[in-house]
């Protein structure tokens, strides 16, 4: 039997290359570094969010890649091709980029069809059947003569995507764009254009400071501060295993234990945890999700059994407790040091104030921090 032929080389070794690359890019606005060395990668496809609080500088990454504004070093490629850096410049228009901002101002003065048509080239017949290929795939056919403000905020966002994409963008930059939309609408409208880009293929850089909106949209987070990328991966990971305690608070409320290491493990109330590695007599926050403690139903004020996995129990008091929906959020007042802690509990769970409640938290879920500065 003869072995298969090895594949040629370059097949066998080729790294896939990203559609969008940014290296070391840095902007900086009257002596002030606004972006500081930001890298990323984007693969075709692939949905990137650039998540942070408002300020860190994900506006002005957006427009440097879009060649709206330029950065004052680093380098830009598209399909492994420079297209700028401080001395080269490919110009906006022919970046093969689509855009889709904030204010997505639609032209007034169009009908939906013009709206689409306005970045196309070719043929009149040619143009109209992108138009409509791509209004039918957004669902508004029957609103192609309409002009912009005959139509609901939702189907104007539509109507954005659809031009964005009319020209075949292999990447799509997206600046908060589901932002000025009601609460309602915007679950709806993100999935949906999801699953347009996705069929559409373009590499997705999307900007937002909505953790909710990251986790559901994204492929990949690159969790931004103070113009920095401090922390990059699968939602699933940023959340779950966050770089600091700024990054765990980003995505959700926590709850931190201040303690000292001993031999590799800090003494709490709620039984020893483990700190790797970490130099005797280092002060450290043990950092938890209120999701991750457990509170005893069962056993009425006489304290659950703890197991090894869920550490010593400990006792607090009710301050309150809010229905949030698809859980209830409880805050307790420790005995021990008379410190906040806020657990959530699915459900309904809405104990009356002052009442005593035994405590655990889920010490595989608690992320361990040397205390900087
Ligand atoms: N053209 C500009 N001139 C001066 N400062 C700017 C300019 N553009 C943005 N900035 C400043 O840079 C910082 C980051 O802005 P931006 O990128 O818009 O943040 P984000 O989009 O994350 O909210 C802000 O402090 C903003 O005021
Ligand atoms: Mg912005």
């Amino acid at each position: 039997m003869n072995a298969p032929e090895p594949l040629p080389k370059t097949e066998q070794t080729a790294a896939p290359v990203p559609r969008l690359e940014i290296r070391d890019l840095s902007r900086h606005f009257a002596g002030r570094t606004v972006v500081d060395h930001v890298s990323l990668r984007v693969m075709p496809g692939q949905v990137t969010c650039l998540l942070g609080p408002s300020g860190c500088g994900k506006s002005t990454t957006l427009r440097c890649i879009a060649g709206v504004d330029m950065q004052d070093s680093g380098e830009i490629h598209l399909d492994g091709k420079l297209v700028c850096d401080t001395v080269f410049r490919v110009p906006p228009e022919r970046r093969s980029i689509g855009l889709m901002f904030q204010d997505f101002a639609l032209f007034p003065h169009m009908s939906v069809a013009d709206n689409v048509a306005f970045g196309l080239t070719g043929g009149k017949a040619e143009r109209r059947a992108r138009v409509e290929a791509l209004l039918d795939r957004v669902d508004l056919m029957r609103h192609i003569d309409a002009f912009p403000h005959e139509l609901s905020g939702g189907e104007q966002q539509r109507v954005a995507l659809a031009r964005a994409l009319a020209p075949g963008p292999s990447v799509m930059l997206m600046d908060e764009p589901f932002s000025g939309l009601d609460n309602r609408l915007r679950d709806g409208i993100r999935d949906e254009t999801l699953e347009i880009l996705k069929e559409a293929g373009a590499a997705v850089l999307l900007v937002t400071h909505e953790p909710e909106e990251a986790m559901r949209m994204a492929d990949e987070i690159a969790l931004m501060r103070d113009g920095r990328i401090v922390q990059q991966g699968a939602p699933y990971n940023v959340y779950n295993a966050p770089a600091d305690k700024a990054a765990a608070a980003f995505f959700s409320d926590i709850n931190v234990i201040r303690g000292v290491v001993r031999g590799a493990l800090t003494d709490t109330p709620f039984g020893q945890f483990l700190a790797p590695g970490v130099p005797d007599g280092t002060e450290v926050d043990i950092v938890f999700r209120p999701q991750h403690v457990k509170i005893d139903f069962d056993r009425n004020g006489t304290g659950p059994l703890p197991t090894s996995r869920d550490g010593v129990p400990a006792r607090g008091v009710v301050q309150r407790a809010r229905f949030m929906g698809s859980e209830s959020l409880v805050e307790f007042r420790m005995d021990h040091d008379l410190s906040i802690l806020k657990a959530t509990v699915p459900n309904v769970f809405l104990p009356k104030p002052g009442r005593p409640l035994w405590l655990t938290v889920r010490r595989d879920r608690c992320f361990v921090f040397p205390v900087t500065s």
